[in-house]
């Protein structure tokens, strides 16, 4: 049987003028990058305007997320493109607001909650699956994927489904926006004057409003149900009564449109980035896809205690996770002078972790291109899923919903190759690009049939 690779986009020359790195960077941050940032510890960007620095080694990864957060904050400068959209939203903030917010949004994520959470997360998956009962001919899955994963955010979030009218408004106006706004723009790396003016594409700022407009009123219907004591008990409602431990006070009404605005868009496009991936790699790996099929008979069980059953699946999602990681890359800032690996890095420097150059890195992972769930049964792999693999970063920011995508990426996955045969449609290979989340160029194109 023939193997082939998962597909990675190609690296550029290892010597560009910043000129045409910035034209590279514009139309991907992937393929903007030279080869040799999968062999590297540390990386240093150093144009006559700016610095910025790759860290790629796991002893400084460790050292900038869960070591010293506070002297690594999140860099302003990722903040710009996603501010008229999320406002003052946990994703974005620094210091003493963000320490409130989590506190606040943590317990609505406990282990506990995601039981409760499970029965709304399987009628999204059977929904999918019913959504996809009737496509013929080759379907593309990101849009597939990505209505799945908005669907189970709504149902968990605020106990509606996708085809409410608010729900289903938002989604589009979503997926506008990601259209029209990177989430890693060259911003990112070029420190601008406080003073200059901050552009946006025509549209993205309306945009946003109109989204937020429909979020707030979600939130105010829930407020007054709340009020009422007639709400339902789900995650908007936990975290819109969850009181700070340390003052007392909730969310108000204006603070809780920004947390939904990102659990909105953290929560689906990363899920369905990596569903959508999951899936074609089912297909160009049929073997796995049948192990996983077999598996997922386990789901009969319809209490959450499936979940536990589906080893395979939470393999396979894991493996997607380490090749397409949704997030590609984040940028902290250096509060202070540091000095890294004999590197002088002066403060302000722009610290970008990379999870795609740390899960793919050479010297770090055995076989790194190369799909193998099997991996994180052995020693290599376990090492590196404690040392060099952070999906969902690590330390006090940690993704507050890892614990519910590791629940509904493999429940999704199993799903939906319970009832489908997936296989490749010819000459439509996915092209790995970033936009807000790591996607495919033209789209993923499966051919599905019924089992
Ligand atoms: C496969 C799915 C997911 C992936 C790969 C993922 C990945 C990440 C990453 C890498 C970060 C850190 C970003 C940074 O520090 O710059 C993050 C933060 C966050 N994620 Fe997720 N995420 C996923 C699903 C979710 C879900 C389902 C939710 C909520 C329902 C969620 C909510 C958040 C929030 C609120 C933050 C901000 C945390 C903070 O800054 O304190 N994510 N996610």
């Amino acid at each position: 049987m023939s193997h082939p690779m998962p597909p990675k986009p190609p690296a550029r020359p290892e010597r560009v003028s910043l000129w045409r790195y910035a034209k590279l960077f514009r139309q991907d941050i992937l393929s903007a990058q030279p080869a040799k940032l999968y062999r590297a510890w540390m990386a240093e960007f150093r144009t006559p305007f700016f610095r910025s620095f790759l860290v790629n080694q796991p002893d400084l990864v460790k050292l900038l997320l869960k070591e010293r957060p506070d002297d690594f904050p999140k860099s302003d400068r990722i903040a710009e493109g996603l501010r008229p959209l999320l406002g003052n939203s946990v994703f974005l903030t620094n210091g003493d607001d963000w320490k409130r917010q989590r506190r606040i949004i943590d317990p609505a994520f406990e282990g506990g909650r995601l039981k409760d959470a499970y029965p709304a997360m399987r009628a999204a998956a059977k929904a999918a699956v019913a959504r996809l009962e009737g496509r013929r001919g080759p379907v593309e899955i990101e849009e597939e994927t990505s209505h799945a994963a908005a669907d189970v955010i709504f149902r968990t979030l605020f106990s509606i489904p996708i085809e409410h009218e608010v729900a289903g408004k938002v989604f589009s106006g979503f997926r506008d926006y990601q259209r029209s706004q990177p989430l890693l723009n060259l911003a990112a790396f070029v420190p601008l004057p406080r003073w200059m003016p901050r552009f946006f594409r025509r549209g993205t700022r309306r945009n946003a409003a109109e989204i937020r407009a429909l979020i707030a009123q979600l939130t105010a219907e829930r407020m007054a149900a709340i009020g009422a004591g007639q709400a339902p008990d789900d995650l908007a409602t936990k975290i819109m009564t969850t009181r700070d431990p340390e003052t007392g006070s909730t969310f108000d009404a204006a603070e809780m449109v920004d947390q939904v605005a990102i659990f909105f868009l953290a929560g689906h496009e990363t899920s369905a980035s990596a569903l959508a991936w999951s899936l074609y790699l089912m297909a160009l790996y049929p073997e796995w896809q049948e192990k996983l099929a077999a598996e997922a008979d386990a789901l009969e069980d319809e209490s959450f205690a499936a979940v536990s059953k589906l080893k395979v699946s939470r393999d396979v999602f894991r493996e997607t996770l380490r090749l397409y990681p949704p997030v590609p890359m984040m940028v902290r800032q250096a509060a202070g002078p540091e000095q890294l690996r004999n590197r002088r890095v002066p403060k302000g420097s722009q610290m970008v972790l990379s999870p795609w150059h740390l899960h793919r890195h050479e010297r770090l992972w055995d076989n790194p291109d190369g799909f193998d769930p099997g991996r994180w049964q052995r020693e290599n792999g376990k090492q590196c899923q404690r040392d060099a693999f952070i999906p969902f970063s690590a330390g006090a920011r940690v993704c507050t919903g890892a614990g519910f995508a590791m629940v509904e990426g493999p429940l999704l996955l199993s799903t939906i190759l319970r009832r489908f045969r997936v296989e490749p449609v010819a000459d439509r290979a996915p092209v790995p690009v970033a936009h807000l989340t790591v996607r495919s160029k033209n789209g993923i194109w499966l051919q599905l049939s019924p089992r």
